[in-house]
């Protein structure tokens, strides 16, 4: 299974992937790693990885129908990927990737979807509402990528306690090893077939 990995920002959960595929632990190569932020630390850790990247965004595709061939052509003809693997990607994707990937885009998001998803919620923001709301168990859940923010099915999730001395960074702390382990066990049993994509419905127009 040959895998992209999108990421915006410190991409420990590409590096997890990057371990794991290394390791022999997951049957998958990372094949490149794509980046809208040209200053991430992903972009280090894929150089140092020696796996091709590329940096894409408004200043390199000012164009939206451009930007979106772009990512289409990167996946496609330049690195012929099975699967696509957004790793705190901070950027929607365009209609033609959604089209060309439909089923084969997943996610993962820092707590139990469907609470504390959608717009807005990424990062720090979802444990600081988890917090703000007083919730005693948060998560993990991995799943199918689709035109909403956090909809699409859900394909794993895992638990995490939250104690009442909890703050943001301590809660993140918690939960973001539980999504190493996680999207790398949920990524295995994709490439070994245990977990069939299941079908997200109509793709966009
Ligand atoms: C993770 O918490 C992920 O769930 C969210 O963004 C964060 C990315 O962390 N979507 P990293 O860049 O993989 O370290």
């Amino acid at each position: 299974m040959k895998l992209a990995i999108l990421a915006s920002h410190g991409g420990s959960n590409m590096q997890a992937i990057v371990d794991a595929s290394n390791s022999g632990q997951l049957d998958a190569a990372v094949e490149v790693v794509i980046s809208n932020n040209p200053g991430s630390k992903v972009l280090q850790r894929a150089e140092k990885e020696g796996i091709p990247y590329h940096v894409i965004n408004s200043n390199t595709h000012p164009d939206l129908n451009e930007l979106d061939q772009a990512m289409v052509n990167l996946l496609t003809v330049e690195h012929d990927v099975d699967l696509v693997v957004l790793a705190g990607y901070m950027k929607k994707l365009g209609p033609r990737t959604l089209r060309c990937f439909w089923g084969r885009i997943v996610n993962i998001h820092p707590a139990l979807l469907p609470k504390f998803g959608g717009k807005g919620m990424y990062g720090d923001n979802v444990h600081r509402a988890v917090l703000s709301a007083g919730e005693s168990v948060t998560g993990a859940t991995v799943h199918v990528v689709t035109e909403e923010y956090d909809e699409g099915p859900i394909l794993a999730q895992t638990e995490v306690p939250v104690y009442e001395d909890d703050t943001v960074d301590t809660l993140r702390e918690r939960v973001l090893p539980e999504e190493h382990r996680l999207y790398v066990e949920t990524l295995q049993k994709i490439a070994q077939g245990c977990i069939q994509l299941p079908d997200p419905g109509a793709p966009p127009g």
